[in-house]
């Protein structure tokens, strides 16, 4: 059973709204973990879960996730996620959508939504026919659109400043680099890797995803699967497919020296990131070198200017360097080094919004 107020203190979410339009189909939650540094922003996951309980665990998981990864990047914004209940392939339409966008502007900003699992710029295009509270629109309506632009962007810089701290040069030129998964921000984490003079070697389920790659870039390696990729000859791993890739078994075979890439939620479970540490892998935060996507939509509040955007996703090289100073000086693994620093920004940042304004 999901506790909707939280075990510990970290866990307890503000505000969760459970949406519901019988006619359109929509069983939506919104959850919003903490507005302490701005109104909470996160995306929609259109996912058939198997329960409502599923849902709602999700949610309350992914929106916790969002408050820490805004806290990181830098942005005055708090952490917040939604899900709806359904396939998206069959249940997804403009009434269903524009039902969603209602409550979304019912929130009156305390939540903006943008794209995620199951969701595209075109259906926040729709959203935003009834909200001001949209992002990630397509670029034709002045949105941020494709957010993997911004976030392998990030994730390179990040490797960048793993390679600084490991090899003593941020530079990649010569690494060999091993990337599961080339889909959206794989593959162009493909593109820098190859423009900075990397060896790159690729998997993915899909054939087609593969092929792309090695069209634009035909001196790219693959190989079958993931398990030949971790237990190959490499310099770095880059897991950018699903969740979950650093398995006990994954990290006992691994002999890259760092691991850095876009996937959400990398560490199977809790400890890994200890396991890591003790092989003296250098594990780069998932939420820290991801958080490009989210910068990129975050600026469209703003109004949309892609330099501003590229020019704060390249702060994440300073942002990861630091992670892995605090983790040196407090004897912790980077891990947990990204949440106390999330932290510390939460709580001295929203502390300051408690010096009464006057008037
Ligand atoms: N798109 C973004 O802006 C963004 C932002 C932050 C985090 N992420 C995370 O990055 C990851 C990739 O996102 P994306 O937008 O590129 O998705 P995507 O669906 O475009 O790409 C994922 C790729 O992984 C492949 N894949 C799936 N299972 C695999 C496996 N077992 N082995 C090898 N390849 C496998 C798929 O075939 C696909 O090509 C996800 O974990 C996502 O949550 C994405």
């Amino acid at each position: 059973m999901t506790d909707v107020f939280g075990s510990s203190h970290k866990d307890v979410h503000e505000q969760v709204v459970f949406c519901a339009d019988q006619q359109s189909g929509l069983r939506a939650i919104i959850a919003i973990h903490n507005t302490r540094l701005g109104p909470a922003l996160g995306g929609t996951r259109f996912y058939p879960y198997g329960s409502e309980q599923e849902a709602l665990a999700d949610v309350l998981n992914l929106a916790k996730g969002m408050a820490y990864k805004n806290a990181l990047a830098g942005l005055d914004l708090g952490g917040g996620k939604a899900v709806i209940i359904g396939d998206p392939a069959t249940d997804k339409s403009e009434a269903l959508l524009r039902a969603y966008g209602r409550f979304v502007q019912s929130l009156a900003g305390r939540y903006i939504t943008a794209c995620d699992v199951g969701t595209y710029s075109e259906d926040m295009d729709v959203i935003a026919r009834e909200s001001s509270y949209v992002t990630g629109r397509t670029t034709e309506h002045g949105g941020a659109g494709d957010s993997s632009i911004l976030t392998a962007y990030g994730v390179f810089q990040g490797m960048r400043a793993a390679a600084e701290r490991v090899f003593g040069t941020p530079s990649l030129h010569g690494r060999r680099i091993g990337v599961e998964g080339v889909g959206k921000v794989g593959s162009r984490l493909v593109d820098h890797l190859v423009e900075d003079g990397a060896e790159v070697v690729v998997c993915d389920v899909s054939a087609e995803a593969v092929e792309r790659v090695r069209v634009r870039h035909p001196q790219v390696e693959t190989v079958a699967g993931a398990a030949e990729l971790t237990g190959a000859d490499l310099d770095v791993f880059a897991p950018c497919a699903l969740g979950g890739a650093l398995t006990d078994s994954v990290v006992d075979r691994l002999r890259a020296k760092v691991v850095c890439g876009g996937a959400n939620n990398q560490l199977a479970h809790s400890g890994v990131e200890k396991q890591l540490a003790e092989r003296g892998i250098l594990y780069a935060p998932d939420y820290v070198v991801n958080s490009g996507g989210v910068i990129q939509v975050a600026d469209e509040i703003e109004g949309f200017d892609m330099d501003r955007a590229r020019a704060r996703a390249a702060r994440i090289y300073d942002t990861t360097l630091k992670i892995f100073s605090i983790a040196s000086e407090e004897g912790v693994p980077p891990a947990v080094a990204a949440d106390r620093l999330a932290e510390r920004r939460m709580s001295e940042v929203g502390r300051i919004r408690g010096i009464w304004l006057g008037g």
